[in-house]
């Protein structure tokens, strides 16, 4: 992890323009703050698919055709608090379908807070959680031969660009089964009034989650960051669909960073992108498709219009 780290560091400081991979947001303080974006009242995602979860379950279980007789099992990546499943799990045990939840997450503590949540509020539920990295846990399930549900929500697929995010769910694709499901949680393009906000709140909430990068080079790699010396700002046209995160250096200077051996130069107004955000629309979500073992079986939007579920069968 920690030579992981260094590498991906040394590499996106010496590119031009430089970038860092936004999976080094989720630290302790990182998943902290995190769940404060997920509170936000500009932070729309959130809100709109918890409310697709809380009023469309019926639909989207009826959609897979799901039968209470015959056994699945509901396999979640990055399963977080599992707030919005929770709405799913409710349904399903109500209507006594025989199936088993699977939590995967690569952060043990809230898995077993998970699990606790999940055995008081639900003591009938079969719970088995799955600690780890998504792929390594998805092949040791291909071994048996169980109709399988695959959770994949929070629009977490954003952060990819559209050629990996079509790798990505090809590879989901190549653990299940043909008639298996993905019910893939994406943000919707809208317009910039609404988006920038979520990525760029008044209180800066967003900015320390920024700023938590670079507060993690500096403990962890030995890094001379000065935060006050740094500025967060996002970026999004709805034209293109895209918000970027940056961090921008206030001033000229250069940044030692000890494990590494190295210094980096910063320009004065020298932007760093830490994060991409992608929003998307069905022809851009068809495109991804295509190179997939995937078909849209069913879109279920909020009210708003804001976010959609997608479930996706394997062909
Ligand atoms: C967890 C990747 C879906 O891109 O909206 C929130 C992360 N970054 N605010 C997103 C995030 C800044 C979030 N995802």
């Amino acid at each position: 992890m920690k030579e992981q780290f260094k590498r991906d560091v040394a590499n996106g400081l010496a590119k031009k323009p430089k970038s860092l991979p936004s999976k080094y947001f989720y630290d302790k303080i990182g998943d902290a703050l995190f769940v404060k974006i997920m509170n936000m009242p500009e932070y729309y995602p959130t809100t709109a698919e918890f409310e697709i979860f809380k009023s469309r379950g019926q639909e989207m279980i009826e959609s897979m055709g799901l039968k209470p007789d015959s056994f699945f099992e509901l396999i979640e990546l990055g399963a977080g608090d599992g707030t919005k499943t929770k709405e799913l799990l409710r349904v399903l045990l109500n209507g006594k379908f025989d199936f088993e939840y699977l939590p995967i997450d690569i952060s043990s503590s809230s898995l077993d807070d998970l699990e606790s949540s999940l055995s008081d509020e639900f003591p009938a539920l079969q719970v088995r959680k799955k600690h780890g990295d998504y792929f390594n846990v998805l092949e040791s399930l291909k071994e048996n031969h169980l109709p399988k549900v695959i959770l994949f929500l929070g629009s977490n697929i954003g952060n990819l660009t559209d050629e990996m995010s079509a790798d990505f769910i090809y590879k989901i694709g190549s653990h299940l089964k043909p008639g298996d499901k993905l019910i893939l949680g994406i943000d919707l393009i809208k317009s910039e009034e609404l988006v920038i906000p979520a990525y760029d709140d008044p209180k800066g909430i967003t900015r320390d989650f920024n700023l938590n990068l670079l507060t993690r080079m500096n403990n962890e790699l030995g890094g001379g960051f000065d935060l006050s010396t740094f500025e967060h700002t996002a970026e999004y046209t709805a034209e293109e669909g895209v918000a970027r995160s940056f961090l921008v250096s206030r001033v000229a200077q250069e940044i030692p960073i000890e494990s590494i051996g190295k210094s980096f130069t910063f320009e004065k107004g020298e932007r760093m992108q830490t994060e991409i955000s992608r929003k998307y629309n069905d022809e851009i979500l068809n495109n991804i498709l295509k190179k997939t073992d995937f078909k849209i079986i069913k879109k279920l939007t909020d009210s708003r219009g804001y976010f959609a579920d997608y479930i996706l069968n394997r062909f």
